[in-house]
């Protein structure tokens, strides 16, 4: 019996969503404090009879009959099986995440992530960074249509990067901390729908949209000079008028700017959307190290979940 393991975790975009879609950089912050996880082992112990089981929340049972809302998953371990010449081994896979999907966090990137490195794992395979991006590009590719490759580079990062068509590099921190709120809005975001959206007010509307995407390119650049430069006002004035941005290209939403508004209100040093919008989550930047407070308000104002990130310093995990 050959067993597996692989993790990662979730991510949220600083600054740059919808912008990025048009070629621009974007920045992206890992979110440690959720994780995905996968399990593979082989032969599969139940004796599975029909190649490779899958057994996780979205479904239980033979890879091969999986319906299509498991496709990440599926195609995660298919081109990762069939890399590490694993396709014909059945065996069993568990998946746990506790990365809440749908909402712009990458679920189904550190999904694929996982299962990746799980299959590489019960191969004895070492595969290159580079490879395991690809393996889950392409998973994310299929299961989302179009997508810019920032959720595969992200999932794989240790500490926040500047994506720029897909292509991840590192940038310079300060020596302080940024601390850092996800709150999800409980509502489903809608890539898919924003993306399109965008793009139809870009037909009707070319210059007014090249305008937004384009104070949305400078604001990521004046935000990652912000985090070199520890300038926490500067980072949230850039966060905050990037959710005003986002407004005006449509991609925002009610339940999101009431929230943006709770944590202005609770003191919060910037605060905006993050990720596809139209629902999901916000990002807020906390004008101090202990962020219960914020957490509380954004509660209060109907924000179904919070979770906490910072970087810079010395605590930020290498
Ligand atoms: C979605 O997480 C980010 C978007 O910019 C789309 C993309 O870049 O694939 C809205």
């Amino acid at each position: 019996v050959r067993e597996g393991v692989g993790s990662a975790h979730a991510k949220a975009i600083l600054l740059g969503e919808h912008s990025a879609v048009f070629g621009a950089p974007a920045i992206v912050l890992p979110v440690h404090e959720l994780t995905a996880r996968a399990r593979l082992t082989i032969p599969d112990p139940a004796g599975e009879p029909d190649g490779s089981t899958l057994r996780c929340a979205l479904y239980d049972g033979p890879v091969r009959s999986a319906p299509e809302g498991t496709a990440p998953v599926v195609l995660g371990w298919q081109y990762a099986a069939e890399r590490v010449g694993l396709q014909d081994a059945g065996g069993r896979l568990s998946i746990t995440s506790d990365i809440p999907i749908r909402r712009g966090l990458g679920s189904s990137a550190a999904v694929s992530a996982a299962l990746v490195d799980a299959v590489a794992d019960a191969a004895g395979r070492d595969l290159a960074l580079d490879d395991r991006m690809q393996l889950i590009a392409d998973a994310e590719a299929v299961a989302h249509g179009r997508a810019s490759g920032i959720d595969a580079a992200a999932v794989l990062a240790q500490a926040p990067i500047r994506v720029e068509r897909g292509t991840p590099t590192t940038l310079p921190l300060g020596s302080g901390q940024m601390h850092f709120v996800i709150a999800d809005t409980g509502v489903a975001g809608m890539t898919a729908t924003a993306v399109g959206g965008v793009q139809e007010l870009h037909r009707t509307r070319p210059a007014y949209v090249d305008t937004l995407v384009g104070r949305l390119a400078a604001l990521t650049d004046e935000a990652a000079a912000a985090l070199a430069a520890d300038d926490v006002a500067a980072l949230g004035g850039a966060m905050d008028e990037a959710h005003s941005a986002l407004q005006s290209l449509g991609v925002s939403s009610e339940r999101l700017d009431h929230l943006v508004e709770a944590a202005r209100g609770a003191g919060a040093a910037g605060a905006k959307m993050t990720g596809g919008g139209l629902g999901g989550c916000l990002i807020v930047l906390s004008a101090t190290a202990d962020t219960t407070d914020l957490e509380r308000t954004l509660a209060e104002a109907g924000s179904t979940g919070t979770w906490t990130t910072s970087c810079g310093g010395q605590s930020w995990p290498r």
